[in-house]
């Protein structure tokens, strides 16, 4: 299975031609050069829309196809953009309706980029008509293999317009006006709707404390920029509906709900930037489990592989640091890439420009004009791998352990005031269920309430604050049909509207399911913390762990105690449980009431996953660092990835000999890794 027409893993870079159209030497180099860093795409057109219509109807679009068709000649395949990303001058000083107005309400003035209304129907209506020119001109040229749907969108609008298409959104919704009030409970502090034209978007100068307005407001942004999305790809389904769509997404970016966005999208891919070697000892870990968790989260929306749309070759330019990648640490983020799910390395940029703000951001070509530079030449490196793994394209990740991380919960507990506003720390949590899977090597996805669990044996659930839809139900049925699923403190508050619920909680019947009964929550200052003593280990587990942020205080209503609060508070009784393990139908429902240290998580999650019989990649003790992953290709090779995120030489031991994909080198019981060193493997006996 490939993402593309072109049957090959994506190599490539955002390309800007219409930066050097004075440079006719410097275009001529290019394409050698790409050549020679063994590229075979290049996203074109990104931000190139005064080029294409430099004036309001004159379109300008032989340049490009000149490009798109020496590319093509050469072997280089286009992903095509719309560039939507960046309003022409002449259109934003016409049309003053399509410049974004900020939740202080004031309209911006020209210039920047990724700030257009989204709502506006000019701006709609010239998207559409320069993506019909595009799309009518370029949709079936054998060159074009994926069209890239504007730019990292992102943002809000509060003009007129954005707040009158809310309004008329909400009307859908609700029906009546009786019918919001109840829903969003504004009885509160008299904030009664009369009439549909007092209802505002939440701003700092205006409305911020009634949270159904809040997550209805962000349940807009999110349609909103679908609907704008669906506007773009109109035209370009229209004139070839096989070509395939994707549009770039930025690491666990919650302005918008991805999940909502991904069913438009043939392909998901997304920006990796995260920030390397800031800390003094060298240690990459953290930095590269939460790439590969978002790497994760992504492959999971659409249940395939993904592209990475960007990531640099060398250094940003909008860090607060901006460390170049070390010797050799680029093919390492790119094996990485590649064990999470990516069927492509592309980068941001091909070529520095010459001016502006992004002069000084990483570039495969530099201002030097160079090819035997370092950073040209690992990409190299990376380019030539690629070209050997054909067989890798479509492989699948086998995961049997999914996270459930919702986006619309996380708005919600954000949104809400206490009990914790130094920080409710569910994403961090969220991260730190992932970690133990990443460090071992268990393929893991990162799923929402909307997802089918029904293919999983383990089902994590970290603080699923707002349940909505019928997610408690399937909840349910995943533990009655013999599920292990695993639930924390702050699950199950609020309804869809963030209603807190009556009775009862985790509400809508996972009380009953967990056997257990929220009673009350005791957040804890930084540096405060209190300790998990197990009581009755399920297996072996340290006798105590520290937790910290929230403990959650529950009743066992029928769920054996595994372990409860150690304190220093002589006021506070020592029994009260927090982990609790309750049998249902086939299944078993884990509550865990406090929010822990790594550490437990790491010991009581991976002896759940291997009582389960879920397996890690490799099954060996991995030295700290070093991290493994696997693949499954269609014809069943299982294609395994090690990885050493430390500056020190690292040794596997092996429980079985395993080959070097790319060399042909065999190792029988050890394998080395270099300091930053990646491999590629495959079992010694595979025909792959
Ligand atoms: C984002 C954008 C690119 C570029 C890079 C720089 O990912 O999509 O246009 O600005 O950042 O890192």
């Amino acid at each position: 299975m490939f993402l593309t027409p072109y049957p090959h893993m994506l190599h490539g870079a955002d390309y800007n031609p219409e930066q050097w159209m004075q440079y006719p030497d410097i275009l001529r180099q290019d394409i050698e050069q790409m050549k020679q860093a063994n590229m075979n795409c290049m996203s074109v057109g990104i931000f190139a829309w005064s080029a294409l219509e430099p004036a309001e109807g004159e379109y300008r679009l032989d340049w490009l196809g000149e490009v798109i068709d020496r590319l093509y000649e050469n072997g280089i395949y286009t992903v095509l953009a719309t560039p939507s990303g960046a309003k022409p001058l002449w259109m934003s000083q016409k049309y003053p309706e399509i410049r974004r107005v900020s939740a202080q309400r004031v309209r911006e003035l020209s210039g920047g980029r990724h700030n257009h209304c989204y709502t506006s129907p000019v701006y709609r209506e010239k998207v559409y008509a320069i993506n019909r020119q595009l799309a009518n001109r370029f949709g079936r040229h054998p060159g074009v293999i994926l069209w890239h749907i504007s730019n990292e969108l992102q943002g809000e609008c509060h003009c007129p317009l954005c707040q009158e298409a809310f309004r008329e959104w909400l009307k859908k919704r609700y029906g009546t006006l009786e019918a919001l009030n109840a829903a969003w409970w504004t009885a509160f502090w008299s904030h009664t709707y009369t009439d549909w034209s007092q209802i505002e978007p939440p701003s700092p100068r205006g409305e911020t404390a009634v949270h159904g307005l809040t997550l209805d407001w962000k349940r807009f942004v999110t349609h909103q920029t679908c609907t704008f999305f669906e506007n773009e790809t109109a035209p370009i389904r229209a004139a070839n509906p096989d070509l395939p769509v994707t549009t770039n997404l930025m690491g666990f970016y919650d302005g918008i709900d991805y999940r909502k966005l991904a069913p438009l999208v043939d392909v998901v891919s997304w920006d990796s930037y995260p920030v390397w070697h800031s800390r003094p000892d060298g240690d990459e870990t953290f930095n590269a489990f939460w790439a590969d968790a978002f790497s994760d989260y992504c492959r999971s929306m659409l249940g395939k592989p993904f592209l990475i749309m960007e990531n640099t070759p060398s250094q940003t330019n909008w860090q607060e640091v901006c460390r170049p990648k070390t010797w050799g640490f680029h093919r390492l983020t790119a094996i990485s890439n590649l064990a999470h799910g990516a069927d492509s390395i592309q980068y941001f940029q091909w070529r520095q420009s010459r001016g502006c703000a992004e002069k000084f951001h990483g570039a495969v070509m530099t201002h030097a004009n160079r090819t035997d530079t370092r950073v040209f030449q690992e990409v190299a490196g990376v380019g030539a791998m690629l070209k050997k793994l054909d067989a890798l394209c479509g492989a699948q990740t086998p995961a049997r352990t999914a996270i459930l991380y919702d986006t619309e919960s996380h708005w919600a507990v954000n949104a809400a005031q206490g009990p914790r506003n130094a920080g409710i720390g569910d994403t961090d949590l969220m991260l730190r269920f992932y970690l133990p899977f990443w460090q071992a090597g268990i393929p893991v996805d990162i799923v929402d309430s909307d997802a089918d669990f029904t293919g999983y044996d383990l089902l994590l659930v970290p603080m699923l604050y707002l349940l909505r839809g019928d997610v408690s139900r399937r909840l349910q049925e995943f533990a009655r049909r013999g599920g292990t699923l695993v639930m924390t403190l702050h699950t199950g508050l609020t309804d869809e509207h963030d209603l807190c619920y009556m009775g009862d909680t985790p509400g809508e019947g996972l009380a009953a399911l967990a056997g257990i009964r929220y009673l009350e929550t005791d957040p804890l200052y930084d540096g405060m913390e209190e300790r998990i003593v197990t009581v009755r280990p399920p297996f072996p587990l340290a006798d105590e762990y520290r937790c910290e942020r929230l403990c959650e205080r529950i009743a066992a209503e029928g769920a054996e105690v595994l372990a409860v609060y150690g304190h220093d508070n002589p006021c506070m009784p020592d029994d009260l449980p927090c982990l609790t393990r309750n049998a249902v139908g086939r299944g078993t429902v884990y509550y865990l009431a406090a929010y822990p240290e790594q550490k437990f998580l790491l010991d009581f999650l991976l002896r759940l996953a291997s009582r389960l019989g879920i397996q890690p990649a490799l099954e060996t003790a991995l030295p700290y660092g070093v991290v493994t992953a696997v693949r499954v290709a269609s014809d069943g090779t299982r294609f395994l990835f090690a990885m050493n995120w430390t500056r020190e030489k690292q040794s596997v031991s092996l429980p079985y000999p395993l080959r070097d994909y790319e060399t042909g080198r065999l190792y029988q019981n050890v394998m080395p890794l270099s300091p930053y060193g990646a491999k590629i493997l495959v079992a010694a006996n595979s025909k792959a």
